[in-house]
């Protein structure tokens, strides 16, 4: 809801406010951004009061105002305020601008040309401010979305003026908040670690979080959160900042000496540069910002449908996702058809929907060095090419997915050397690689050209239900001649991306895309406007994937974050575990497998069944519901959450450990957010885990190739029932007291619960 009166601008979602006004300057002063409040004649019991003693005043005989000390709606070089501004421009080596309150719009149909945007706005609100001595034209734009807490802003800029400017900084958002006792979270990590959850308090000065690498990265996630001192999940006061954008991005957060905190995010504006010519106008990509006063978790409720509902579209957009068995980690780039079949085969036979085929299948492409670009199949692996494996898959009734880098040329490909200008490089230095590749030059509209129509081939060809369109470099070497400054290169790559990635997924509708970008690097809201999940990481331990994953869901939806199973010893750090707490772990994403179903253990193998099936009976719960977390394994001794559904039926706990400790703490499975009224029964997952070990060594071995005989064999492994937790209960008894769960094994008597380091558990909730 937007309301307009006396020169002020409120700004209403369900339960906050963001307000700000017009002063008599014709300068734009930021109120409030908070709790709700209701309207009112006049805020001047919250606005800003003249004061501290020296400082820039600008006045007239009415109004004093002091543009250094106040908070400002958006602040510009020159005009006093000393702090991060949103805009930065040159004009004929002039910086200095300043732009009054022109007028304002309500529109229903707002949307950014070329970048994704969020849907479903409720409306939007334009600001429009000029500079006449410049003749430049900035509009502020705001949206609201119904039902949620999350709004919208962007900004863009016109120059008016047969002269060009050069835009040196655009951000899309500025917020002043007039308390400054904070702590800031970010996610940040790097290959196989990423979103790692980090805290610290504010200091004075500025703090910079950002990415220049082209792509959101894994080294700092565009979400950020400044939580009020003192906030916990459930209580306190927070702020969510994130930014639908996938390329170059930053966020300050500038504390100052006068009690205030400044967040400012937008494209990063180190090494950016743009030309603005006549009558051009260049926008910013939108920020997404949203308040809390329940805590951290109600904050990323309201992320979490916001994500849901305006950031995935489409076919997919709240649908159950395919269980997915991929052989990347069991084969890597050594397979064939026959082999590719028999996995599918059992694949089919286990429960699995869809069958993907990573890297490998195109060119020459037995290792890393070469083939990228060359988008058909080998067919010295693939002798009836990929059309007709996809057929032989799709006959076994599975789907059929395929592995894809579009943004990348190898050196040793047909690609280069037939189009060596496609390459993003610098005319005078040797390109830089990173796992042997260039980057394709997607500033260059020809090379999107190509692009479109050589994947649109390769996906007809391929009658392809999935792609996992992967990224494993970052750019470099970031020249363009299709820039006029080469400042502009990395957003121009951007704009090329987003071209191709709404042509393609408007002409194939119904291909579910994965983003993946050596794992999670390039996990944000831009991403997501095109596919509605990402590899969250190449790291599917599961200790590490939970740390992972706890950071991840803060600001994304378990529905956008790619999971799954994979062998043990993990890959990344050799670490050994149970299938079912890989299986745990796993469960709340993008689910599926990442080995060779072929060489499991008969045990393991009769989990792997189990767990698919229990997977199909809860997957909408899982991925749609609505989660908290309840215990932090970064800031206490384990992790535990539960998901719920919005009509209350029914619940998931789950609980993982960091070591085995004997004596361990008493735990108490609550999960608030049921019906007090109504009587649930809390059940565990059973899990296949047998303490004697030596009868658990004989079945790790034993592995039957025939389906049938393993299905007779399977009948006398007895799964642990000896620990299963089965509870009826009220409703308000689980929200107020929750259920005590059984000791963890440390001799004495049973039941107890078999946890080894590391191990995991999962227990069902449902209205009886
Ligand atoms: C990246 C991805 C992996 C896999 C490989 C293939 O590392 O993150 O999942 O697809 O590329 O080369």
């Amino acid at each position: 809801m937007i309301t307009v009166e006396n020169n002020y601008f409120k700004i209403d979602t369900p339960n906050t406010t963001y307000l700000f006004k017009v002063n008599p300057l014709g300068l734009l002063e930021h109120i409030y951004y908070g709790k709700y409040i209701p309207n009112e004649e006049d805020y001047s019991f919250l606005e800003e009061m003249p004061g501290f003693g020296y400082g820039i005043e600008k006045e007239d005989a009415s109004y004093h105002f002091h543009p250094n000390h106040s908070s400002n709606e958006v602040s510009f070089r020159g005009r006093g305020d000393n702090r991060e501004l949103i805009l930065e421009i040159e004009k004929d080596d002039d910086p200095e601008c300043e732009f009054f309150y022109k007028g304002y719009d309500i529109i229903n149909d707002f949307s950014i040309p070329g970048l994704p945007n969020a849907l479903n706005k409720e409306a939007t609100l334009v600001i429009h401010l000029y500079d006449s001595k410049k003749k430049l034209e900035f509009n502020l734009y705001y949206s609201t979305y119904k039902g949620n807490d999350v709004i919208t802003k962007s900004t863009s800029l016109k120059n008016n003026d047969n002269k060009p400017i050069t835009i040196r900084r655009i951000l899309s958002s500025q917020l002043d908040i007039a308390k400054d006792d904070f702590i800031l979270k970010t996610l940040d990590g790097l290959w196989a670690k990423e979103r790692y959850i980090h805290a610290r308090e504010v200091g004075y000065g500025v703090t910079k979080i950002g990415a220049q690498c082209g792509f959101s990265s894994s080294e700092h996630n565009p979400f950020i959160l400044l939580e009020e001192k003192g906030t916990t999940l459930n209580s306190g006061d927070c702020y969510g900042l994130n930014l639908i954008y996938s390329g170059n991005h930053v966020e300050y957060i500038e504390r100052s000496n006068v009690h205030k905190v400044r967040l400012l995010n937008g494209i990063n504006d180190s090494s950016f540069a743009w030309l603005l010519s006549e009558n051009e106008e260049f926008y910013s990509p939108e920020a997404t910002l949203c308040f809390s006063s329940k805590g951290e978790n109600e904050l990323t409720h309201q992320y979490h449908r916001f994500i849901n509902e305006n950031i995935v579209r489409g076919y997919w957009q709240n649908r159950d996702h395919p269980v997915l068995l991929n052989g990347w980690e069991a084969l890597t780039f050594t397979f064939n058809e026959e082999k590719l079949l028999k996995i599918a085969k059992r694949a089919k036979d286990l429960g699995f929907e869809l069958f993907v085929l990573d890297d490998g299948w195109f060119g020459k492409r037995n290792g890393e060095k070469s083939s990228l670009g060359d988008w058909f199949p080998n067919l010295e692996k693939l002798p009836e090419g990929i059309k007709g494996l996809s057929k032989k898959v799709h006959d076994l009734g599975l789907l059929f997915g395929l592995w894809y880098e579009p943004e990348m040329i190898s050196k040793d490909s047909d690609l280069f050397r037939k189009h060596p200008e496609f390459v993003l490089r610098h005319p005078d230095y040797e390109p830089l690689t990173m796992r042997f590749q260039y980057m394709l030059d997607l500033a260059n509209p020809t090379v999107v050209d190509y692009l479109i129509e050589t994947l649109s081939k390769s996906f007809n060809e391929g009658n392809l239900d999935y792609v996992k369109w992967d990224c494993n470099r970052v750019l470099s070497d970031c020249y363009s001649t299709y820039s006029k400054l080469q400042g502009e290169t990395a957003h121009r790559y951007m704009l090329g991306l987003y071209r191709l990635l709404d042509t393609l997924t408007k002409r194939f509708p119904k291909i579910l895309f994965e983003s993946c970008a050596s794992g999670g690097r390039r996990s944000d809201l831009g991403m997501l406007a095109y596919m509605p999940s990402f590899w969250c990481s190449d790291d599917t331990e599961p200790y590490e994937r939970m740390k992972i994953q706890e950071g991840t869901l803060l600001a994304y939806p378990q529905s956008t974050i790619g999971a799954h199973v994979s062998d043990s010893p993990n890959k990344q750090t050799l670490r050994s575990s149970e299938i079912e707490d890989r299986f745990n772990v796993a469960m709340i994403g993008a689910f599926g497998y990442e080995l060779d179903v072929t060489e499991l253990s008969d045990i393991d193998t009769l989990s792997l069944i189990e767990e698919i099936a229990w997977y199909k009976e809860n997957r909408h719960l899982l991925a749609y519901g609505d989660y908290y977390l309840t215990s932090s394994i970064f800031f206490d001794n384990y992790q535990s959450f539960y998901i719920v559904n919005p009509n209350k039926e029914e619940a998931i706990y789950f609980l993982g450990k960091k070591l085995f400790e004997f004596n361990s703490e008493t735990i108490f499975a609550k999960v608030a957010n049921l019906d007090p009224k109504e009587t649930y029964l809390f059940k565990e997952r059973r899990q296949n885990f047998d303490f004697y070990l030596e009868r658990k060594r004989k079945l790790d071995n034993r592995k039957t190739e025939d389906f049938e005989t393993f299905m007779a064999n399977i009948k006398e492994i007895k799964p642990l029932t000896s620990e299963e937790q089965i509870v009826t209960l009220k409703g308000e008894s689980l929200m107020n007291a929750g259920v005590r769960l059984y000791y963890e094994w440390g001799s004495g008597h049973l039941p107890k619960r078999i946890m080894t380091d590391f191990g995991t558990r999962v227990y069902k909730i449902t209205k009886c």
